[in-house]
């Protein structure tokens, strides 16, 4: 779980051990606690009144990196069910401006109920994030993609992704990443993110958005323990600094697994 600071008490962590045992703090995010599998951190008082948001630990990652910063315009352009959402809004202490977006009509209602619950003031729009147009440009933009998901498929057992999913994944990634070059300002960064192993989805989209837009690689500033992007894959290379991108998978948290880069 992930302490909302928008909500908690300043009591917060004092109550989370009363609540629950076995609660530890994580080491690389004083936000994140993990809690023992068998407890229902999302049947409480506590819960329902947005004090923390129940998510795994690898998934506070992104947002860490992407370091949005009161007063900044901050737009997720694929943003249900809000997690990260409401991780921006807390960081920012909401202030400045934050657009949430999502192209499922569906999932709109649960980032809608999340931002409210948790305090998250996030105006909320149902485009599809490859033509968002914006009247102005944002300071940071976070691009959690769509993705094969293989962090869940290795937990349920099953195996890698169909590769034929993962290339047709990866037009779509590589539109959302470019629709994001377009809407962030020239000094701003934006992060893209997926939950997935894949490097169809994962180094080959960066390796494109940097040979086809003007966005970089930069060097992620995180305390989280990570392996560092591939050079290659397959016989295909990869013109990138792997260096800078961030692999984390189940042995570095003991939870899901998570793909990040930062450009700017
Ligand atoms: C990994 S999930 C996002 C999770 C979310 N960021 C969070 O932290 O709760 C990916 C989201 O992308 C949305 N999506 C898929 N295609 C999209 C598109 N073309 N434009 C915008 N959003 C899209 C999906 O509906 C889904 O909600």
């Amino acid at each position: 779980m992930r302490r909302n600071d928008l909500k908690a008490s300043d009591d917060f962590d004092g109550r989370l051990r009363n609540r629950f045992d076995d609660v530890e703090q994580s080491d690389w995010n004083p936000r994140v606690f993990r809690l023992p599998e068998a407890e229902k951190p999302g049947n409480t008082y506590m819960h329902w009144r947005g004090e923390y948001y129940v998510q795994e630990e690898s998934a506070a990652v992104p947002v860490d990196i992407l370091n949005p910063q009161p007063g900044e315009s901050v737009l997720d352009l694929c943003a249900a069910p809000g997690g990260k959402t409401s991780q921006i809004a807390a960081r920012t202490g909401n202030r400045g401006e934050l657009v949430a977006n999502d192209s499922s009509r569906n999932r709109l209602s649960s980032l809608q109920v999340n931002s409210y619950r948790t305090g998250a003031a996030a105006a909320t729009t149902c485009r599809d994030g490859r033509d968002f147009a914006g009247r102005d440009r944002f300071d940071k933009v976070l691009v959690d993609a769509p993705c094969t998901g293989e962090g869940d498929r290795l937990r349920r057992g099953e195996g890698a992704a169909d590769p034929e999913n993962s290339e047709g994944l990866a037009r779509l990634q590589y539109r959302l990443l470019e629709a994001a070059a377009r809407l962030v300002n020239p000094s701003g960064a934006v992060v893209y993110s997926t939950c997935t192993l894949s490097p169809h989805e994962n180094e080959a989209v960066v390796d494109r958005a940097i040979e086809e837009t003007e966005l970089e690689l930069a060097a992620p500033e995180t305390r989280v323990p990570h392996d560092t992007g591939l050079e290659g894959f397959e016989g295909q290379g990869f013109d990138l600094e792997a260096g800078k991108l961030v692999r984390v998978t189940p042995r570095h948290l003991d939870s899901g697994v998570i793909f990040c880069a930062r450009l700017e």
